[in-house]
């Protein structure tokens, strides 16, 4: 929700500031798009360019001069995509926001919640205000303060202390030329400084909501906490907190490439992370695996025996496509570790009042590790004397920083804001992790897990099979004939039916048609009346122990006129369904890291042929940040 980012200082040879912001943006776009805008610090002035819409109209604004011809010479600039919370995105809402004086600009990713009473404050004492933001009441507070004489890191820290919410900012300020002052409390933000090198490049810094913002810009990277005030400059930060006091924050290393973040020659960010899924399960399993063992072992000795030996429930908190892995895992857990899961949606979870059993393991499963339900819920099963673990794509993440263990994925950066390699290292992470739990607690024998193992290893090369035959030109057929129903209704049974849940996400969320994910036997007490000529139902099914079940679903939905699709390896539903996107047979406790496959695909060939913005949905934004 929303991305912010700043640079001082010099950016390397031949970068000059509002590019490079520009640049940070664009990678940040994912996170909103309602707007986008730069204020840079020249010659004493400030000076400002916001557009309403996609980075690309503040690039047509830019490259008009909008921010004058003397823009190379800025010393200082800060930058902002935007997914509007307070206000509709128009130019006058878009960030960066200034006080009247314009002494001060500021960034802003979160909800500053007193902003009315602010608001009316500063009415009260004849200040006009422009935009309907939130965010504008920090920067004529930061203003009034700096016009009494205050420094910009003192003006920040004292209105930040009278802000109720949630915020990633950035101010800068002609007052303090070479100055960022930047504060998190909630949404991530991540600086990185470097001196003068060997390249030409002298000293500068460059801070971004993500780690993605920053690889162009160096590896080593300090994430601030909560709480946490920096004053960035050229070549150096310094971490204090709104009492001013200095606070120590050491930097670290990030795994990923500025490539890694790139399309290359794809058409979209989702079409090359879905045909990134075979080396991302490689990514997240395969050094783990001790196959002679029948056994998983993580780095730094996390969830070993010792440590799992106390766990006696788990309970998964997640959103949105981590919670469908979730409920994957949960299924996984209860079956290789025969310990008992619960699984909830994070926003529910952190405001009903929960009871947790002494034992819990409280798993949350995050891509971005940032998202604000997610970590509420999390913090709350901890307080209620949970043991905190995660399943987590980023490295320096906050969900990764306040567990007590992790488990990486490795997917790599994910930028389509449609969530699909992400979902298929976090059930395979989860896999791991119900392997491990019972090989520790003794409740699976080493030769299953042996097998299981061995099978696992063996999905990679039948995904890259699945991505580069036939499969692709069924997808195509299927989304061309029935891209147009009237409804579609995704039913799976046991670990497949929450694959049914992902396969109507995606659909919903990028081409915009109404899905509903439904467990196959809960239809005859309701969706069956939905059914009828023009609806299209998807069936996943995979050989096990519910195939048969979900062969007499597919045979009632025939019977009332429903055509369907049958998803997976079971050649029995294929014989009587309308069309097939097959896939290889695999045990049935893996094949949902097959079957979704040519859901994802499905979804992304209807959105193609729709013309829908696949990798920037309507309304949607990567990271929330925000409840
Ligand atoms: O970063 P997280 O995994 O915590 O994000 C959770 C959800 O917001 C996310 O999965 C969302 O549902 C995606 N848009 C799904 O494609």
């Amino acid at each position: 929700m929303c991305g912010i980012v700043g640079a001082v200082g010099d950016l390397g040879p031949g970068q000059e500031l509002v590019p490079s912001l520009v640049d940070g943006l664009r990678v940040l776009e994912y996170r909103g798009y309602d707007s986008a805008g730069v204020a840079v610090e020249i010659d004493g002035t400030l000076a400002t360019c916001c557009r309403a819409g996609r980075l690309a109209n503040l690039e047509e604004s830019l490259a008009a001069e909008q921010l004058g011809p003397a823009a190379s010479a800025a010393s200082a600039g800060i930058g902002h995509t935007r997914w509007a919370t307070h206000g509709p995105p128009t130019d006058g809402n878009a960030h960066p926001h200034m006080d009247s004086a314009r002494r001060v600009a500021v960034v802003h990713n979160g909800i500053i919640e007193n902003y009315a009473a602010l608001r009316d404050e500063l009415e009260a004492a004849g200040v006009t205000l422009v935009s309907d933001t939130d965010t504008e009441v920090l920067a004529h507070l930061v203003g009034s303060r700096l016009e009494a004489g205050e420094d910009l890191a003192s003006a920040v820290a004292g209105t930040l202390r009278r802000a109720r919410g949630y915020y990633a900012v950035a101010f800068i300020s002609p007052s303090c030329p070479g100055l960022i002052v930047c504060a998190r409390k909630g949404p991530p933000l991540a600086l990185a400084t470097w001196a003068a090198d060997d390249s030409g490049r002298g000293a500068g810094a460059y801070l971004a909501s993500d780690v993605l913002g920053l690889l162009p810009h160096g590896r080593q990277v300090v994430y601030l906490e909560d709480g946490d005030l920096a004053l960035l400059e050229a070549g150096r930060v310094e971490v204090r907190g709104l009492d001013g006091k200095v606070r120590r924050r050491e930097a670290c290393t990030v795994e990923w490439e500025a490539e890694d973040a790139g399309l290359g020659d794809w058409p979209h960010y989702m079409l090359k992370e879905i045909h990134e899924q075979p080396d991302v399960l490689a990514q997240t399993t395969f050094e783990r695996i001790r196959e002679e063992a029948g056994d998983v072992v993580f780095e730094g000795n996390q969830w070993s025996d010792e440590s799992l030996a106390g766990i006696e429930r788990v309970q998964v908190i997640a959103c949105g496509t981590a919670l469908h892995a979730g409920i994957i895992g949960a299924y996984m857990v209860e079956e290789l570790a025969r310990v008992p899961v619960d699984v909830d949606f994070a926003s529910e979870f952190r405001y009903r009042d929960p009871v947790l059993a002494p034992g819990t393991l409280a798993l949350a499963v995050s891509q971005s590790g940032e998202t604000a339900d997610t970590l509420a819920a999390l913090r709350l099963a901890q307080e209620l004397g949970g043991r905190g673990g995660a399943i987590c794509n980023v490295v320096g993440s906050t969900l990764v920083r306040e567990v007590e263990e992790v488990i990486l994925t490795h997917a790599g950066p994910e930028i389509g804001v449609a969530s699909t390699k992400a979902f298929t290292a976090q059930v395979a992470a989860a896999f791991l992790l119900s392997l491990r739990l019972g090989r520790a607690r003794g409740a699976l024998a080493a030769r299953t897990a042996r097998e299981l193992l061995g099978e696992l290893r063996g999905l990679r090369p039948c995904m890259e099979r699945l991505l580069s035959g036939g499969l692709l030109e069924e997808i195509r057929a299927c989304a061309a004939r029935f891209g147009e129903s009237k409804g579609f209704l995704f039913l799976g049974r046991g670990v497949n039916y929450p694959v049914a849940l992902e396969g109507a996400l995606k659909l919903k969320e990028i081409a915009y048609v109404h899905a509903e994910g439904y467990p196959a036997g809960e239809m005859k007490h309701g969706p069956i009346a939905l059914v009828e000529p023009g609806m299209t139902i998807l069936a996943i099914n995979s050989p096990g122990r519910v195939a048969e079940k979900v062969r007499s679903n597919i045979e009632q939905v025939k019977a009332r006129g429903g055509e369907v699709i049958s998803v997976g390896a079971d050649a029995a539903s294929h014989a009587i369904a309308d069309a097939v996107l097959a896939v290889p047979e695999c045990p049935e406790l893996l094949s949902p890291l097959l079957n979704v496959v040519p859901l994802q695909l499905f979804a992304y060939e209807v959105a193609r042929l729709k013309g829908c913005d696949i990798d920037k949905p309507r309304n949607l934004a990567k990271s929330v940040t925000v409840e």
